[in-house]
């Protein structure tokens, strides 16, 4: 499963590729404001430092609603850095972009999933990745997890090439969950991702291991 880090904080992004595990980035509107970033010279320009950080996909969300705009919108940000993924949502005029953008070679990222019918569409229209909700679901009582497994199995039946990027990550127990599951990619928080490093027994064996060295001095 790849591992991508879903924020627009260039230290977290960079502590991350230090990690040595990480493939990509995605970002949204909500993420690059959090940063203060605003501005479309800016924003353009934070989105080519965020790929000269990392080796690999970093989505970028256009905010037109309308075929046209997310066209010229997605031209723009895919000619900024051979790593653009254009980011869509899931609407009808999104699915003609994604469909436009596919015939013309440009990576795609279809994202506000949380149908199996939303994902399967995407998928037909040629999406490079699908980025279905889960924490969204759950914060709704919904089960994020199904979504995801219904997913894997809709395209697998029918052998789409479409990546499953499951987004919206909130804990550690998610990523497991999904890699159970058989998602290609996982997009959290850097919280979540370090949160995998920790056991009580890791760091009890380690202070024993390194107690029982000293007292061989
Ligand atoms: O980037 C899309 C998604 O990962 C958002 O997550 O935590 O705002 O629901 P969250």
């Amino acid at each position: 499963m790849k591992f991508f880090i879903d924020t627009a904080n260039l230290d977290q992004i960079k502590e991350a590729q230090d990690m040595g595990i990480l493939d990509g980035v995605t970002t949204n509107p909500s993420l690059m404001a959090k940063e203060g970033i605003f501005g479309d010279e800016k924003v353009k320009q934070h989105y080519v430092d965020i790929c000269n950080i990392v080796d690999g996909d970093v989505s970028a969300e256009v905010i037109s609603t309308d075929f046209d705009g997310m066209v010229r919108e997605g031209e723009i940000l895919a000619a900024l850095h051979e790593q653009i993924v254009v980011k869509i949502p899931m609407i009808k005029d999104g699915i003609k972009a994604i469909k436009y953008f596919s015939s013309k070679g440009i990576k795609t990222n279809c994202t506000l999933i949380f149908s199996a019918g939303q994902a399967l569409l995407a998928a037909k229209a040629g999406a490079t990745y699908v980025s279905p909700f889960l924490g969204r679901l759950d914060d709704v009582s919904t089960d994020g997890l199904n979504l995801i497994d219904e997913m894997r199995t809709i395209y697998d039946n029918y052998f789409f090439e479409t990546e499953i990027l499951a987004a919206s990550i909130r804990h550690p127990m998610h990523i497991i969950d999904c890699a159970k599951i058989g998602a290609d990619v996982m997009t959290g928080p850097l919280s979540a991702i370090t949160a995998l490093l920790n056991h009580p027994l890791t760091d009890l064996g380690l202070a024993k291991f390194l107690e029982d060295h000293a007292k061989n001095k």
